[in-house]
């Protein structure tokens, strides 16, 4: 393939790389993928409505989130395991986006320790993905590291007490190899070798509830941003339990198939909290056209996963870098069409309802 030029192409290429087991991993969801499939057919369902004489000689794509300007409204989503993508791994992935001006989510399944990633990219802005453990003091540990190394914000994952139903991974008996690492979680376990992502879900504890995110707002000196919200009325007791916002997300389909499209709920929250408080989403996102559906609905910014698993693949840091590149391109672009000279103009009144 000659070079590409939008992220099917990155998918498709990243796909010919990858050997079944990663692929799968990356690429799957659970069970029938209905809600993976969802994701995307959702957006291919909705329509832009175009605002015409609007001055859109100076269209500017950046954005606020949490106070700061992002060059984009496109954020990196945490996705585990970015060693065994390309060797630029987690730094690679925070380089890109750093090149980018945006934010850095970095997983919990990290192949780089919180302290190494900002070691090595001092400048990115950085948010810390947790999963609480049963072991409580795993969790600590892994929060006090991000807020050391001056992660600026903790995104709680909260769809996933147990791993969904991944039936790609059982075919491929999807394993992480004994030469990739997740320091900080192998470490913090005390386990000699690496779990698989399947492994790693028995130590999450499924016992959480808005008690512990209370709990969690209070010990954090940076915000908590809660991810994997699907209902309105969790989004506004997230509000309510001191959460400075959500990321509607259904894990990228990967949790409980047969929920609905991210796009599809986005409205909803956005209504119950947009006022007050930080409204994401993520899920399905391939097109700078899809981001600017997103934010007429009621989203100040989306997340890539899968797009950025495929750019690291294809071509480590600056195949990352151009995902993010393609992207802010086709959102300028969507956004000249549209008639909305900066991300903040889009409104309900640029989409078909
Ligand atoms: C994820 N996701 C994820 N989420 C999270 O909170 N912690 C994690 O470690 C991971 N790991 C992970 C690995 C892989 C391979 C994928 C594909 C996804 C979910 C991720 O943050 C995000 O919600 C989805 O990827 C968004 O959907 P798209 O953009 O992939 O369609
Ligand atoms: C996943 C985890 C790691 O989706 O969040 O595989």
């Amino acid at each position: 393939m000659s070079t590409p030029v939008n992220v099917a192409d990155y998918e498709r290429l990243a796909a010919e790389r990858l050997e079944a087991g990663l692929l799968g991993y990356y690429a799957g969801g659970a069970a029938d993928e209905r809600t993976l499939c969802e994701n995307v057919a959702a957006f291919a369902r909705q329509r832009l409505l175009p605002r015409v004489l609007v001055d859109v000689g100076d269209v500017q794509t950046s954005t606020t989130i949490l106070g700061d300007d992002v060059a984009l409204p496109v954020l990196v989503a945490p996705t585990a395991l970015h060693g065994m993508a390309h060797a630029d791994a987690e730094p690679g992935m925070a380089r890109a986006a750093s090149r980018a001006g945006t934010v850095f989510c970095l997983s919990s399944l990290a192949t780089t320790r919180p302290s190494e990633v900002a070691a090595a990219v001092p400048d990115g802005r950085r948010w810390f993905q947790l999963y609480v453990l049963k072991d409580r003091g795993v969790s600590r540990a892994l929060l006090d590291e991000a807020v050391a190394s001056g992660f600026e914000a903790i995104v709680l994952t909260v769809d996933a007490p147990r791993a969904g139903r991944r039936e790609r991974d059982l075919r491929t008996g999807f394993a992480v190899p004994a030469d990739v690492d997740m320091p900080a979680i192998r470490a913090a376990v005390g386990a000699p070798r690496c779990p698989t992502p399947a492994e790693f879900f028995e130590l999450v504890d499924p016992t959480l509830t808005w008690r512990d995110l209370e709990q969690l707002v209070d010990e954090s000196p940076v915000p908590v941003i809660l991810k994997g919200v699907h209902a309105a009325d969790d989004a506004r007791r997230a509000v309510d339990h001191g959460a400075a916002g959500v990321i509607v997300s259904n894990h990228g389909g990967r949790q409980l198939d047969g929920v609905p499209a991210t796009i599809d709920l986005l409205p909803a929250v956005a209504a119950e909290i947009g006022e007050e408080a930080l409204v994401l989403m993520d899920g399905g996102v391939r097109r700078g056209t899809d981001v600017l559906v997103a934010l007429a609905l009621g989203a100040q910014a989306v997340l890539v996963g899968r797009p950025m698993l495929w750019g690291l693949t294809v071509d480590g840091t600056d195949g990352a870098g151009n995902v993010l590149e393609l992207l802010r391109e086709e959102v300028r672009l969507a956004l000249t069409l549209l008639g909305a000279p900066t991300p903040a103009d889009v409104g309900p009144h640029h989409i078909l309802r």
